[in-house]
């Protein structure tokens, strides 16, 4: 709390920006009521930090933060924030639906990754088509124009991490330093299969 409190009185002369995947919670049923009740006291990379747990630690964790640190919590949302947090940051996934963008599977289950709702749950899917162009190139366009050349993960997994303009024209892309290893192949193999 030493740190938060540093933070919060930085605040006042300082804009604090936080990255925005940290300032709210994994976009996933449930996300508003975790973004309404736990986000006042610390940003949400406090669950991120946690090891995967099950529903029973995340409805003890819930419980603690309203009865050792004061959450003005109902009781009864307590199970609805377990199950969100179980599913999102803990070992329980959901019956995977690939056609559903928030499954929040998808970031538990490196084997089972459906890159194309990543992609559509991480907001790609604004800026590019699979075919078309849109604010950047067409996925399409981006494997093509790494066909048979061997750099070619490596180049789009740092512009995915990285972000950045002038290899298609000036728009630039924003960063995605936030996906996990898995993800982040995930998506580049995706995209270069296209
Ligand atoms: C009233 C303020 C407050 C609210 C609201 C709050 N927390 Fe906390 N939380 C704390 C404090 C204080 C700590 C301990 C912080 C520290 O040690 O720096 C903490 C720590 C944590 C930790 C780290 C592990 C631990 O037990 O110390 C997790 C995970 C966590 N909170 C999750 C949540 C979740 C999930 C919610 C919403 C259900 C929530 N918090 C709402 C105050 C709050
Ligand atoms: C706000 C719009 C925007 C978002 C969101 C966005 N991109 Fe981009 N992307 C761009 C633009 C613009 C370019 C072209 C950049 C350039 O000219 O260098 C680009 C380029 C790319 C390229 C081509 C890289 C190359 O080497 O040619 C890939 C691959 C890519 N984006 C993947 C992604 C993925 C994956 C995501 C989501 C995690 C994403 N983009 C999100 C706008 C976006």
């Amino acid at each position: 709390m030493v740190a938060f409190a540093a933070v919060a009185a930085m605040a006042e002369v300082v804009k604090i920006q936080l990255p925005l995947e940290t300032a709210v919670y994994k976009a996933a049923p449930g996300v508003q009521l975790a973004n309404g009740q736990c986000l006042t006291c610390h940003s949400a990379d406090y669950a991120g930090m946690q090891p995967p747990k099950p529903r029973d630690f995340w409805k003890a964790e819930v419980d603690k933060m309203r009865e050792k640190y004061g959450a003005p919590i109902p009781v009864d949302e307590s199970e609805d924030l377990a199950a969100y947090f179980a599913r999102n940051y803990g070992t329980e996934t959901l019956e995977r639906e690939s056609t559903n963008a928030a499954s929040p599977g998808v970031a538990m289950l490196p084997a089972a990754i459906d890159a194309r709702a990543l992609a559509l749950k991480s907001g790609c899917l604004n800026c590019h088509g699979v075919d078309t162009k849109v604010v950047g190139p067409s996925y399409k366009d981006v494997a093509a124009k790494y066909r048979g050349k061997p750099d070619g993960q490596d180049r789009v997994a740092h512009q995915i991490t990285r972000g950045g303009s002038g290899q298609w024209g000036q728009i630039p892309m924003p960063p995605f330093p936030q996906l996990a290893a898995t993800e982040l192949k995930a998506l580049t193999q995706w995209i270069l299969s296209q």
